[in-house]
């Protein structure tokens, strides 16, 4: 293999995001250095998405681009991984002839194999092989040079849920817990190089371990709240039919657990949960977040909400509507129901028209944009502890620092809220570094659609030590 730059485009969940990272580290070992510039890069992946129709036309769209890339550049290696790339196997190969490699989801680990094999005997290689274990990279494995203080670590793969519109139990296979003491040693090595907030992932984090016999899901955040230098925890996603009183107590006793939960609630109609095999209901549903906001009062709950169900009428949808504002989420992401293949809500009758959906889609949105609103004037006058981030997109937009003068930084609360406030910054502060990971106490003072401002608290302190230059509160 003589490339030495490779570039990655992610689509898709987090899942996704810790894969591509597991690639560029098996790439790093081998001398093969990340690029952000597609036209530099000797080797490109990109690891697809199959969640919803428009996240596979986002893939051929990228596929329809390299084609391009590839007959200009035949010795660029193409190689899709990820939840297309399992679904389609071969197929991918029909249509875009051009790829090297398909990688499946449970084989990123053979990466540097099928590159060595490539070189040897020529390609393509396809490897949509499911297997029943989670292969454990290398404890050793290179923490890559990132400036995030904050890091995904999957703690499962699979799912076991059968959700009847959710393609992931076919493409990523049945649920299997990793190791507690593999997730603690690589949460270690993380610490060790700088990281301060982890979230734990899994498609059903409350499942954690149940399975294999592991210790329960509460007790690996214990384990997790042990680590000295660990400063947040955080986990998606919760099935709501799982969530237990001792995870939900789990918010009261850890104090590195962020007081947030992504709890998909995806109806608020109990004839729609049920035929979405959710096995809980609306009651059910709100129940629970009543006690998770006893036991921890303030605390964030977001959700997931699909629009047009097969056989979802007005009024059921006017129940979600109704659930959200008697909820009042922090925020929701609000999808469109899309037809997968395999899944038995694709054979359901009655499909919801497009239009339909769209309107739904488009009414969920709005009903959100006012409860946020209200929720988020009601922390006005509030002081929340910010873990700092970077620069705010104002500042970024604005082209980066310069010399003596108010900066503004952005990071987030312990409930997931992005805060941006003002610094005044001293010398050349082109190059900050925010990987101290910083908790700064802000007072916030205005609400804006998808964040906060406020002024940080303790004026006259150092936040960021940058290169060449400093940063105090305002
Ligand atoms: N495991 C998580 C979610 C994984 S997928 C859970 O159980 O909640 C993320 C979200 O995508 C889902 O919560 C759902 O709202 C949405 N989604 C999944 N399949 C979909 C489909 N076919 N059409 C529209 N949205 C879908
Ligand atoms: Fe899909 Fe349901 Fe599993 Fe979530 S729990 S990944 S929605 S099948
Ligand atoms: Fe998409 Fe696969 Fe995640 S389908 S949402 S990338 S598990």
């Amino acid at each position: 293999m003589t490339s030495s730059k490779v570039f990655v485009h992610t689509i898709g969940c987090q899942m996704n995001v810790y894969d591509s990272e597991r690639m560029l580290q098996q790439m790093y070992v081998l001398s093969v250095f990340a690029t952000d510039v597609m036209d530099d890069a000797d080797v490109i992946i990109i690891n697809t998405c199959a969640i919803r129709e428009k996240a596979v036309q986002k893939v051929y769209s990228f596929l329809g681009r390299l084609t391009a890339i590839k007959r200009k550049r035949p010795e660029v290696r193409v190689i899709v991984a990820g939840c297309v790339a399992q679904q389609m196997g071969s197929h991918l190969i029909q249509r875009f002839p051009f790829i090297d490699i398909v990688l499946g989801t449970h084989a990123v680990h053979r990466l540097p194999e099928y590159l060595k094999r490539l070189d040897r005997d020529g390609g393509p290689v396809i490897d949509t092989e499911m297997t029943a274990d989670i292969p454990e990279f290398p404890a050793d494995m290179p923490v890559l040079p990132q400036n995030t203080v904050s890091r995904h670590v999957t703690i499962m793969r699979g799912c076991d849920n059968f959700c009847t519109y959710c393609v992931v139990p076919y493409v990523r296979g049945r649920e299997v817990s990793r190791r507690p003491e593999d997730i603690i040693c690589e949460i270690k090595m993380l610490v060790g190089s700088g990281v301060k907030e982890v979230t734990l992932l899994g498609q059903n984090v409350n499942s954690y371990g149940i399975k294999e016999g592991l210790v329960s899901f509460p007790r690996l955040l214990r384990q997790v709240n042990d680590l000295i230098g660990l400063e947040r925890i955080r986990f998606v996603t919760s099935h709501p039919k799982d969530l237990s009183e001792d995870l939900m107590n789990s918010f009261a006793r850890l104090d590195k657990l962020c007081n947030h939960i992504h709890l998909p609630v995806q109806s608020g109609s109990n004839r729609i949960l049920a035929k979405m095999n959710r096995k809980y209901n609306r009651e059910i549903y709100m129940d629970k977040v009543e006690k998770l906001r006893a036991i921890s009062p303030g605390i964030a709950v977001t959700t997931d909400i699909i629009a047009g169900f097969p056989g979802e009428t007005d009024d059921d949808f006017e129940q979600t509507i109704d659930l959200m504002t008697t909820v009042g989420f922090d925020h929701i992401f609000a999808f469109a129901y899309s037809d997968r293949p395999e899944t038995p809500a694709s054979r359901f009758p009655e499909k919801v028209p497009d239009p339909v959906k769209g309107e739904r889609l488009r009414r969920a949105l709005e009903t959100q944009e006012g409860i946020t609103r209200q929720a988020y004037d009601r922390l006005i006058g509030q002081v929340f502890p910010v873990m700092v981030e970077g620069y705010s997109k104002n500042q970024i937009k604005s082209g980066g620092v310069k010399q003596l003068h108010y900066i503004e930084l952005s990071g987030r609360t312990p409930e997931n809220r992005i805060v941006n406030f003002h610094a005044l910054a001293q010398g050349p502060v082109t190059d900050i570094d925010f990987s101290s990971g910083r908790i700064q106490n802000v007072k916030i003072e205005r609400a804006c659609e998808n964040s906060l401002w406020g002024t940080a608290v303790d004026p006259g302190d150092l936040i960021i030590a940058p290169k060449g230059g400093e940063a105090y509160v305002a």
